[in-house]
């Protein structure tokens, strides 16, 4: 009988692939200009979230959504005691694994040099627009953003996979030499975190681009999970050379199908605004 997590799973893929590619959150108080980014950024191409608070963007952002782009304006409010500062939101932004690629614009109606508070927070973002801002040079810089995250992105998944082979490998290295079941132990459960991390880190960003074989996907990573779960449960049996060396091959095997998706995600870029 199928699990309600795997039926979620499955509802969850066809909402998302009644959706747009790329997810953009809009940190903004209603202002004119929201209307316009609303209407140039259409549900058609984009699935745009917009929060008119730090606070809100805040409790948002620990939903753990994937995000391609996140725009900020600096007419949010966040002047009560319980909101959350300009800086605090950026750097938790761009110190979290899942976010920290994210690119972001700035908009603000005064100049970065006569604030301080933007020079402090100028560091963290990727583009700066004043406005009231030309609408075209606010779509390029758009796409010309999300097509650099998603560079950036496909850098995390190889940076990713290259440290966890590492970890696995050195793993089987101990295998050879070590009686230390502890040791043994300690090495699989910090491959299990980062392996874990991992799979939700590129299932989240495949549901969000609504990549067709995710099912397929979440399955293999599913097969992997278990794996580990099995080696976990008797230790001093299982975490041998050989049952390490199929782990390591189901990653492998894994990463072909990692390759189908980046392939997937060099297609949907953004075209160029003229
Ligand atoms: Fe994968
Ligand atoms: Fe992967």
């Amino acid at each position: 009988m199928l699990g309600v997590c795997y039926l979620e799973q499955i509802i969850n893929h066809f909402v998302y692939l009644m959706s747009a590619n790329f997810s953009i959150l809009l940190i903004e108080a209603d202002c004119v200009e929201t209307q316009v980014q609303k209407i140039m950024l259409a549900p058609e191409k984009f699935n745009l979230i917009h929060e008119t608070n730090s606070t809100d963007a805040w409790n948002f952002l620990h939903g753990k959504h994937a995000l391609d782009l996140i725009i900020f304006n600096l007419n949010t409010p966040n002047s009560s005691f319980f909101t959350i500062s300009y800086e605090k939101l950026l750097t938790a932004i761009k110190s979290q694994h899942q976010w920290r690629n994210v690119p972001i614009i700035l908009l603000s109606d005064v100049q970065i040099s006569k604030k301080e508070i933007l020079m402090k927070i100028a560091k963290h973002v990727d583009a700066f627009i004043l406005s009231p801002f030309n609408p075209k040079r606010f779509l390029k810089e758009v796409n010309e953003l999300i097509n650099k995250g998603i560079n950036k992105h496909i850098a995390e998944i190889h940076q990713q996979h290259i440290d966890l082979a590492r970890r696995i490998n050195q793993l089987i290295d101990i295998t050879e030499y070590s009686t230390d079941v502890v040791e043994k132990i300690e090495k699989l459960m910090i491959i299990k975190q980062l392996a874990f991390e991992h799979f939700d880190f590129e299932e989240s960003y495949m549901r969000n681009h609504n990549y067709a074989d995710y099912l397929v996907h979440f399955q293999n990573h599913e097969v992997m999970r278990n794996s580990i779960r099995f080696l976990l449960k008797d230790p001093k049996e299982r975490i041998n050379k050989d049952e390490l060396k199929k782990f390591y091959s189901e990653m492998f095997d894994d990463l072909k199908d990692d390759e189908q998706y980046i392939r997937f995600l060099d297609q949907i870029k953004m075209s160029e605004v003229e």
